[in-house]
């Protein structure tokens, strides 16, 4: 089984990202051989600061290596360092019919919030079917939001076999991440960075302690019967146990408990439970050619093995010689 997937540097992670996503990658690396990538190439039609992408990349792989990534063991790199996804891009793009991009959701939601709708958006399917296809990925990891990007990449994929006659690729099948998680942010609405609703895991204490206490809640009180769907709630509900979560609920249910006290006990499990991270995270930053080792080391790794599929791709089109 070989296990692909990217992740867009747009953010420093937090735990939405976490438990919608890293978690999954993190414990798929034991089931197959894992590839995973911070997509720089992607983050340019949102990201316009090359200081900030640059350092984006960074935070985004120490998150990533801080929460279990084992570079011995799955292939870390950077989307960048193999130039040569584009070149596919490029190829793959010759046999996309326009309507297949002019389809996707996520393209006219991006458009609808307000980007500015250039190629590279238009183009991003194209380049993520690269990502996949160069590596004969069978298993690709993503959330909902992704999983038409990825009929993108099969059809993109099939038409170019019908185009060449040739069978080069392997038709990838989405592996959805099952949203245990779709994560409420600090104001209720998704966890999400353009919400500015995040908790970072990685943040000093202080910062997050003031991001816990600023959790959002209606203003029963305190003896009142509490609404247990609440985010407050529901982001208690990630660091407690089944049993915890009923006791808890029981206790909210009956009135008499605080959301000032949730409020703390949820820091208290938060830093608990990220404790090893963070520190794992202190220890690597401390020695910054670390992270560029393990990229550097992915990089190469990476590009052996999408190397076959890329030539094939050449050879099949007529590319050279
Ligand atoms: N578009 C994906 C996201 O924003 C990231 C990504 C880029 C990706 N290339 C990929 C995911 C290839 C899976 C496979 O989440």
């Amino acid at each position: 089984m070989r296990i692909l997937s990217g992740i867009t540097p747009s953010g420093e992670c937090h735990i939405g990202n976490y438990f919608g996503a890293i978690r999954q990658h993190v414990a798929l690396q034991s089931d197959g051989e894992a590839i995973y990538f911070v997509a720089d190439y992607h983050s340019m039609t949102s990201v316009r600061d090359a200081a900030e992408r640059r350092r984006l990349v960074r935070e985004v792989a120490l998150d990533y290596l801080a929460c279990g990534l084992d570079p011995q063991r799955a292939i870390l790199y950077r989307q960048s360092d193999l130039p040569e996804t584009c070149e596919l891009a490029w190829i793959l793009s010759t046999v996309t019919p326009m309507g297949l991009l002019q389809r996707a959701h996520s393209y006219k939601d991006k458009v609808a919030q307000g980007l500015k709708p250039d190629h590279g958006l238009f183009a991003y399917p194209v380049l993520m079917a690269a990502d996949i296809l160069q590596f004969r990925s069978n298993v690709v990891p993503v959330g909902q939001d992704q999983k038409q990007h990825l009929e993108i990449a099969r059809d993109v994929a099939v038409d170019f076999h019908r185009t060449y006659g040739q069978e080069v690729f392997v038709l990838p099948e989405p592996h959805i991440l099952d949203d245990v998680a779709v994560v409420p942010g600090t104001d209720g609405r998704k966890m999400s960075k353009s919400y500015a609703n995040t908790l970072r895991m990685f943040w000093p204490e202080r910062e997050l302690k003031r991001a816990v206490m600023s959790i959002v809640t209606d203003s029963t009180p305190v003896e009142a019967p509490k609404d247990t769907s609440q985010s407050l709630f529901q982001l208690w509900s990630l660091f407690a146990t089944p049993a915890e979560r009923e006791d808890l609920f029981g206790r909210a249910k009956a009135g008499g408990l605080g959301y000032g006290e949730v409020k703390k006990d949820l820091l208290a499990r938060l830093l608990a439970y990220f404790a090893p991270q963070r520190e794992r995270r202190e220890e690597l930053a401390r020695r910054p050619s670390d992270v560029d080792d393990v990229l550097a080391d992915g990089a190469r790794r990476a590009r052996a093995l999408a190397a076959p599929t890329l030539a094939a791709a050449r050879h099949a089109s007529g590319l050279g010689i």
